[in-house]
């Protein structure tokens, strides 16, 4: 039996790791990261389900979903609807457990519209700038 049980969302593009923008992201993919921080939490106890989605409404309909199961709490990287996403905002807004938003790369530093993030204000706490390893700082956070 897992201590923890946690959901973890990731946005648009990000299914593209390893080969988008390196230098920005990182030579990992998706699934090398999936799989590094999901061994990582086994070994803690801590069971993870990972969804992917480049579609606003398809992560909308999984937030609700998770409000019905039985998670501990939400890692959330929105990618670029983090920016511009009310309807992911107010998803969050109605799941009654914690949620950490992750960023893999530090976005203050990179372009104006990317210092606004809408959906960080329905999260607990925000992670940025951590690389892939803000994944495992997430879960770590919730231990
Ligand atoms: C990102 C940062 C966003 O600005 C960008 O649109 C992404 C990835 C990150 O993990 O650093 O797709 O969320």
């Amino acid at each position: 039996m897992s201590s923890l049980k946690l959901l973890i969302i990731n946005g648009p593009n990000l299914n593209l790791l390893g080969s988008r923008e390196p230098e920005v992201y990182g030579s990992d993919t998706l699934e090398v990261i999936q799989n590094e921080t999901t061994s990582w939490a086994k070994a803690k106890n801590v069971a993870t389900e990972w969804y992917q989605s480049n579609i606003e409404g398809e992560i909308v309909s999984k937030i609700q979903e998770a409000r019905e199961a039985n998670f501990d709490g939400l890692i959330i990287n929105p990618a670029a609807y983090s920016h511009t996403s009310v309807a992911i905002l107010d998803a969050l807004t109605l799941f009654e457990k914690p949620i950490i938003e992750v960023h893999i790369s530090n976005t203050n530093n990179r372009e104006e519209f990317r210092k606004t993030k809408l959906t960080a204000r329905a999260s607990t706490s925000l992670l940025e700038g951590f690389g892939k390893k803000g994944y495992i700082l997430a879960i770590e956070s919730f231990l």
